[in-house]
């Protein structure tokens, strides 16, 4: 067997997963437009960004299903689609899209799971009684797939992507429309795997999940715009951030709209959430008092950072 291809210059040898100016166009789009990015072994690695920004593509580049336009793939320092038999050993996908068999039960899906991976019947008996017992599927074993609910659906998934015990995990958007307790099951899970050394890179839109990761990167339009830990980018953000209390809530929102001070506008339950441009506040502060808007600065959190990264103004709801 002959070990990893030499990392290329400037490169670690031993990243989990490697994006090196990876490009990939559909016919006029460009999905995505020179990505890099590294994982390291061990490493959780967050990929954010709204819809269509590029997220599935890159996984499935990294996974081996589409070849890159320009630049390259690497998992532990392998081409995907040249080296695809072994990278398929040391690889764990969890497609966005559904990937079970609705017809086959969850026992029946792990069963063919593990029948492509060729596990000896012993192994696969001893893996199938551990993912059961750690998703707490047990007590469904006979349930047809399609009759799961979204989060056991979205267990089983993660179950049989982990059959074969990979050293890296593809996973997209696996928590999207599951509920908060089998999340909170799913990132238990995975926070044991990565403790074992596994090397995982998940895609999200939350917000709370990107800031459990080790480090996060923010792709937008085909383009990694940040990147670091979730701690170093929040901490390095230079907008204030207010909570606007105002009595006329609709009125203060259309009011701040349409201020050039502002750079990014949600909503706070009752209240408003602003992110002011650097030096700005006061001016703000000022020309809101009239309409009895209160300010109160709060600390970024990481949905700031990426309502300004992305440019996404107000649209309150
Ligand atoms: N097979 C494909 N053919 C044509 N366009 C595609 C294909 N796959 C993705 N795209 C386009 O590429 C862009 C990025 O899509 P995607 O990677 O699915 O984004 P995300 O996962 O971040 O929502 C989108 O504009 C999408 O419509
Ligand atoms: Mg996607």
């Amino acid at each position: 067997m002959s070990g990893p291809a030499p990392a290329p210059p400037g490169q670690a040898p031993d990243a989990s997963l490697e994006a090196l100016s990876a490009g990939m166009r559909f016919g006029a789009l460009t999905a995505l437009d020179g990505v890099s990015l590294r994982v390291a072994p061990g490493e959780l690695y967050g990929l954010v960004g709204p819809d269509g920004a590029g997220k599935t593509t890159l996984i499935r580049l990294l996974a081996g299903l589409l070849v890159p336009t320009s630049g390259a793939l690497r998992v532990t320092g392998r081409d995907p689609v040249r080296d695809s038999r072994r990278v398929r050993e040391l690889l764990g996908y969890m497609p966005q899209a559904y990937s079970l068999y609705g017809d086959l039960s969850v026992g029946e899906n792990l069963r063919f799971f593990g029948s492509l991976f060729a596990l000896p019947r012993d192994v696969f008996h001893e893996r199938r009684a551990r993912l059961l017992g750690i998703t707490r599927l047990e007590r469904f074993a006979d349930r047809r797939a399609d009759a799961l609910s979204g989060g056991m659906y979205k267990k089983l998934a993660l179950a049989c992507a982990l059959l074969h015990r990979p050293r890296v995990l593809l996973l997209d958007e696996p928590t999207n429309g599951v509920d908060p307790v089998s999340r909170r099951d799913l990132w238990d899970l995975l926070r044991e795997f990565v403790l074992e050394g596994m090397s995982v890179l998940i895609s999200t839109p939350y917000m709370d999940e990107a800031a459990r990761c080790h480090r996060v990167g923010l792709l937008s339009e085909g383009r990694l715009l940040l990147e670091g830990s979730p701690e170093r980018l929040v901490a390095d953000f230079p907008h204030p951030v207010f909570r606007v209390d105002a009595a006329d809530r609709a009125a203060a929102e259309r009011l701040l709209q349409g201020r050039a001070e502002v750079v990014a506008l949600s909503p706070a339950g009752r209240a408003l959430r602003v992110v002011v441009a650097q030096g700005q506040a006061e001016g703000l502060a000022a020309a809101l008092a009239p309409a009895g808007c209160r300010l109160e600065r709060v600390r970024p959190d990481f949905e700031d950072l990426f309502l300004e990264r992305t440019r996404v103004h107000g649209e309150a709801r």
